[in-house]
């Protein structure tokens, strides 16, 4: 492991006001997205709107990277250039996910665990070839009345600092993100709760590990009531809930912290970053890397209206700009 390679990468993906763009939907979480919008799930169909998402023009002025999926990072533009040479001739990180998704955990409904391990380094060393520079592994948890439970937060955890682990050796900065579902009908106040347990097991589980915490990213959800929750968080709400539960649980060495959109409104995600940089000096490096905040109007345009890329490429630039805007805390709704 070079320890001046991964900071070195960190510094590049958090050079403020920059932020990440997540691409890595896997095929079904891309295809169930395109159904509702009545776009074909083919592989061409998700060839051709990554070809958009990765040749928009100026998106290099407010990403720093781009996550992809395996399928993704493999494919090229229709007149054959490679999506890895486009982002790298924009100065562009890439990014790969290598999760393989979840399945479920124990006998409690809701508690799941992360697969992928088998074969990791092996697939690291390709795309390390490839070109990438960092990689991406969720974990989710639901905030349910018996979820998650200890053990499933202990075992995620100890995959979390595996897979940390084998990326570091081979000079790849992990983001470890451990994601606390939106959904349901819990409190601010539950969310806390289950997210500072989590982030305590799981750099308890790095530290053990001895995973070197400068040389990762954590991926977080923010401390936010869920979708059907009768009381609803304000930013300033969010923004105090999650820049305390973050200060308490995570250390402060750690590489940089950003935040996934979990399926708060586009605007929603944007107005809670703006409210926690305005809160003051942090000790860590903190900004976005959202997949659908950032990508939903670009893909609803371009479902609509194939044929115009440009359109969908300047919203999704603005998306981008509007991010970087609330990571200096000067975003205007
Ligand atoms: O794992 C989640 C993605 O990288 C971020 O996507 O912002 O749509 O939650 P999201």
């Amino acid at each position: 492991m070079d320890t001046k390679i991964l900071i070195k990468t960190i510094d590049r993906l958090t050079k403020s006001p920059k932020g990440i763009l997540a691409i890595d939907e896997s095929t079904k979480t891309c295809n169930s997205r395109f159904e509702k919008l009545g776009v074909p799930t083919t592989e061409e169909k998700r060839r051709e709107y990554r070809e958009l998402l990765v040749t928009a023009k100026n998106i290099e002025k407010y990403i720093s990277g781009y996550i992809l999926f395996d399928e993704t990072i493999r494919q090229s533009t229709k007149d054959g250039k490679s999506f890895t040479s486009i982002l790298k001739s924009k100065k562009i990180e890439i990014g790969i996910k290598v999760d393989k998704g979840t399945i479920d955990f124990g006998n409690i409904p809701g508690d799941k665990i992360t697969e992928g391990l088998d074969g990791l380094s092996e697939r690291l060393d390709e795309y390390k070839k490839m070109g990438a520079t960092f990689a991406k592994w969720r974990g989710v948890f639901n905030i349910g009345e018996k979820t998650p439970t200890e053990e499933d937060m202990k075992t995620n955890a100890e995959v979390f600092s595996k897979y940390a682990k084998v990326c570091q050796e081979h000079d790849i900065v992990p983001i470890v993100e451990p994601e606390e579902l939106i959904d349901g009908n819990h409190s601010i106040e539950q969310c806390y709760e289950v997210s500072a347990k989590n982030l305590k097991i799981v750099f308890s589980a790095l530290k053990s590990a001895e995973v070197f915490i400068p040389g990762i990213i954590l991926k977080t959800s923010m401390v936010i009531a869920g979708t059907d929750s009768q009381k609803q968080s304000t930013p300033e709400e969010v923004a105090e809930a999650t820049i305390k539960c973050l200060k308490e649980n995570v250390p402060d060495e750690i590489g940089a912290i950003v935040f996934l959109s979990g399926g708060q409104e586009d605007e929603e995600a944007t107005l809670n970053l703006n409210a926690m940089k305005k809160l003051g000096k942090l000790p860590w490096p903190l900004t976005f890397s959202y997949g659908r905040a950032i990508q939903n109007p670009a893909l609803q345009s371009w479902a609509k209206n194939p044929a115009d890329f440009l359109t969908a490429q300047k919203l999704l630039v603005e998306a981008a700009k509007a991010n970087n805007l609330a990571n200096k805390g000067k975003y205007k709704k």
